[in-house]
This record gives structure tokens, sequence and C-alpha cells, in this order.
């Protein structure tokens, strides 16, 4: 259990794979700080979970330094931060003009940097703190149509690794929580419903395995976990050792076919 005056900040946590990381982090004791834009979303888990519910938007420097302002303000600052907010617009990357491309990277990179960026100072004078990010497979396996978001999915594995290692011995640590397809929330889950898709339980993992990995994450101070059915670290390097093989297993597993459907999807709604 946290003892009582651990707070965690939990992003992304007004939908989605969010929710199961503010109640996984709830049951262990943390006091919670949720945020998202959706604010009725998050006042309906904030009630649930007795939390505070300060919605902001991530990608605007002043949202987040209000936010950042606030939880120092009203809960003496932050130890924990769970960077989950997150996403792809699932389009092709030469579809999308620079601008898209620039705010998928927002999102998924610079968000989560400039959130880190902004609590650590409270969390170095505190002598305490541990941040999570959350990383996808889609840049190790190739996942078809996701080139800016994979690019800001493996740069946060990098800057996670780089922030552990400077600041662990200051008492403030880091961990990376690279998740496969996720199958009973979160955009995959909600893509495959608008589409009329079913994902297969087999090759993807429920909601609650992603809170219970950020929980070991924290408590066992692991480097990096893999969200995925069976060994996924080992699945993980093999696909580094093997860069060719990820193009193959997406083609063998249907996921060209059914990325290649989504996108055509996504494209219909645009023009009609
Ligand atoms: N689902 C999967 O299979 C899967 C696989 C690999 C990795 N992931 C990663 O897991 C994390 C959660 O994904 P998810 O599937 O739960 O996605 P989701 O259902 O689309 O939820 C995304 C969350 O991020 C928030 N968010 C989006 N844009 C924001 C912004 N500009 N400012 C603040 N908050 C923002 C959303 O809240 P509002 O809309 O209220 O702002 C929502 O709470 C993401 O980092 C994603 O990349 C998911």
């Amino acid at each position: 259990m946290a003892d009582q005056a651990q707070v965690a900040l939990v992003t992304g946590a007004s939908h989605g794979i969010g929710p199961y990381i503010a109640r996984s982090l709830a049951g262990a004791g943390y006091r919670l700080i949720l945020t998202g834009r959706s604010a009725s979303e998050l006042n309906a888990l904030a009630d649930e979970l007795h939390a505070v519910a300060m919605p902001a938007d991530l990608t605007r420097p002043d949202d987040l330094a209000a936010l950042v302002a606030a939880a120092e303000r009203e809960l003496g600052g932050v130890d924990v931060l769970v960077n989950n907010a997150g996403g792809d617009p699932q389009r092709e990357f030469d579809a999308m003009t620079w601008d898209q491309n620039q705010a998928i990277i927002a999102l998924n990179a610079l968000a989560p940097i400039h959130l880190a960026h902004a609590l650590l100072p409270g969390m170095l004078a505190r002598g305490r703190g541990h941040i999570v990010n959350i990383s996808s497979i889609a840049g190790r396996v190739s996942f078809p149509y996701t080139e800016a978001y994979a690019a800001a999915k493996d740069g946060l594995i990098g800057f996670t690794r780089v922030l552990r290692n400077d600041y662990g011995a200051r008492g403030v640590s880091a961990s990376v929580v690279i998740l496969g397809a996720i199958r009973d929330a979160g955009q995959g889950d909600r893509t495959a419903k608008e589409v009329g898709l079913k994902l297969p339980s087999a090759g993807t993992s429920p909601a609650r395995a992603v809170g219970r990995a950020v929980l070991t994450a924290i408590n066992k101070d692991k480097a990096e976990m893999v969200v995925m059915p069976g060994p996924g670290r080992v699945l993980k390097a093999v696909m580094d050792l093997f860069p060719g093989l990820g193009p193959a297993m997406n083609r063998a597993a249907g996921a060209d076919d059914t990325m290649r459907t989504v996108i055509e999807f996504r494209k219909q709604r645009l023009n009609g």
C-alpha cells in the first residue's frame, strides 16, 4: 500500500484504459488527481474513487502549467505521475497534413515529457517520485499506419530510460509500460465497435492488466513492462533482433487487412 501522503496524477483518466489505471492506484491507497479534457467523465470517476478531477488539455502549455500549480497548491505536489493520455487518428501518414502529424507528437511525446519536466523539481525537492510512461508496441512491430504515433511512443521508451538513469540516485525513478492490443477498453476496442470488427481475445490483453502492470512497475521499480499475452518482453526483444518479423506477423495475423479497413472507414467518414 502507498503511504497516506502519496499523491498520484493519472492523465487520460476520463475514458479508455486510464480509469483502470486509476482504480488500480486507488485500490493501493494513493490519493488521486485525474486529468483529461472531458470534465463530466472525470468528475464521475473522481466521485467513485474519492479523487480530485482537474480537467486540462495537455497539449496546451497554459493548461498544463495550471494543472501542475493546482496539484501543488491543493495536494502538496505529485509523487507518482502516470503519463497515459495518448492516441492516434488512424489515418495514413501521407494523407495527414504536417500539422496533424505534429499534433500526434504533441499529445504522445511532448505532453508527457513536458509534464514530467514540470513535476520533477517538486519530486526532487521531496526526494521521492516515480514517473510511469504508457507506450505502445506499435513501432517495434511496424504496426500499419502509425508512423508519427510509433515515433512518439518509441521516443517515450528512450526518454524513460535516460530519466530513470539520471534521477534514480536522487529518489526519482521512471518506468515505461509498453502495451500491445487491449481488448475491452480504449481506442482499439472503440474502433473495433465503430467499424464492426471483433477483437480476438487471443493476442490481446484486458485493460485491468494495464492497471496491474502500472502498480507492479512502481512497487518493484521496474524499468520496463510489456503488457501482451505470453512473454511480452521476450517477444519485443525478438522483434528488435529481427525487424522483418513484425510486418510478416501483421500480414499473417490479418492486422494489415484490419487496419486497411479502419483507414478506409476513417477516409469515408472524413469525406462523407
Ligand atoms: N488501446 C490500446 O489497445 C492501446 C495499445 C497501445 C498503447 N495504448 C496507449 O494507452 C494509452 C491510453 O489509450 P486508450 O486506448 O485508453 O485511449 P483512449 O480511449 O482514446 O483514451 C485517451 C485518453 O487520453 C485523453 N486525452 C486525449 N487527448 C488529450 C489531450 N489533448 N489532453 C488531455 N488528455 C487527452 C482522453 O481524454 P479526453 O478525450 O477527455 O481528453 C482519454 O482519457 C495511450 O497512451 C495509448 O497510446 C493503447
